[in-house]
């Protein structure tokens, strides 16, 4: 595969409802969790409504949502059950991003500035935190307590890889495997989880919950190795928030472990190189990282685990929601390149 293959642009800073037609085979499910959505972040006051539009409504792929209908869809049809599964699971995302941007002094997301840029870090944390307590009393509005239990289970995931994350800081020379077991928590988990729940709320037996679990992980691992990827080599108005970041904080990610492995110089400038000036180290990793194989393996490995994703559901019946996950595998590792 081409290393610089892109979609069309209207694909690569956002396939929401709004702009792509990714998610044709779901556009009415997609508009009532963006109405729900809207509806969840209501607040008598006003002063607090444009934070609260900002933190949650705008922008955004909404990914996650797209995974519930989708593996719902192609497993059986889509319920209320479905939309409300979504709307929950898009906001434990956008609360763990709203936080992630506190952590990582980020600037920008979704082509806007952070909430703690235009506000602040306080604003930020409890923003968060009304999104994940709004998002569990939703789930608990469910008949039965099946995703709110699921729900709760991948976002303490989520925390626990965010958690290795801080604590692997520094940490260059982690070994790959440790890597992708943070990664799996971190952003893999929820995949998994909104896959499996859409399967689950189309009554789906447990074999094929499992299929679409195993295809939610492994998307999930390959969108994070890929925005990995992207915080080194991607273009910050097309991916639409702060780059770089991953460096800026010590972060050992898939590009730089290889070198590591790759590089026995390397082994012993890391620590030189990492107490340099934000520009200076930016510049000697990037010098050393491309003449390594790292950018290669970096992709190709994004791309094993987006063919994993698609293989994982090869024995679901053909449809468009099937083919469209297929096509989010895909693009989920060739995007904003
Ligand atoms: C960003 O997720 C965080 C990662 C898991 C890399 P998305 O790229 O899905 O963010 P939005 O929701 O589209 O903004
Ligand atoms: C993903 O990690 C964050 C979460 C899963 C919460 P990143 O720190 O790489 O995400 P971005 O790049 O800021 O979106
Ligand atoms: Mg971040
Ligand atoms: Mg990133």
């Amino acid at each position: 595969m081409d290393t610089q293959t892109t979609l069309p642009e209207s694909a690569t800073s956002s396939f929401s409802t709004r702009t792509d037609s990714i998610y044709d085979c779901i556009v009415e499910p997609m508009h009532q969790v963006e109405r729900m959505l809207r509806d969840q972040m209501q607040s008598k006051y006003e002063d607090l409504a444009p934070l609260l539009a900002h933190g949650a409504l705008l922008g955004g792929k909404r990914l996650r949502p797209a995974l519930v209908l989708l593996s719902g869809m192609a497993t059986g049809s889509i319920t209320t059950e479905h939309i409300v599964v979504g709307t929950v699971v898009e906001m434990v995302h956008t609360a763990t991003l709203i936080h992630d941007d506190v952590l990582d002094s980020a600037q920008h997301r979704r082509h806007m500035p952070t909430v703690n840029a235009k506000w602040n870090n306080q604003t930020s944390i409890l923003l968060g935190d009304y999104l994940f307590s709004q998002a569990f009393t939703l789930s608990a509005s469910l008949g039965s307590t099946l995703a709110c239990r699921w729900i709760g289970e991948a976002a303490r995931l989520v925390c626990e890889g965010e958690l290795r994350q801080i604590m692997t800081q520094g940490l260059m020379r982690l070994g790959e495997e440790d890597y992708l077991d943070i990664i799996r928590g971190k952003t893999a988990e929820l995949c998994r989880v909104s896959c499996r729940l859409g399967a689950a709320y189309s009554n789906a037996d447990e074999t094929t919950q499992q299929t679409l679990a195993s295809y939610g992980e492994n998307l999930g691992i390959a969108f994070q190795i890929a925005d990995d990827y992207l915080d080194l080599w991607g273009s910050a108005e097309r991916v639409g928030k702060t780059l770089g970041t991953d460096l800026d904080q010590a972060k050992p990610t898939l590009p730089l472990i290889r070198l590591l492995e790759t590089d026995p110089l390397m082994e012993d400038q890391i620590e030189t190189i990492l107490s340099l000036e934000a520009d200076q180290r930016f510049q000697a990793i990037m010098q050393r990282l491309e003449r390594s194989d790292a950018k290669q393996y970096t992709l190709e490995t994004a791309r094993r685990f987006a063919t994993n994703a698609i293989d994982a559901i090869e024995s679901l019946p053909s449809s468009d929601a099937k083919q469209t996950l297929c096509d989010i595998a895909m693009f989920s590792v060739n995007r904003g390149f």
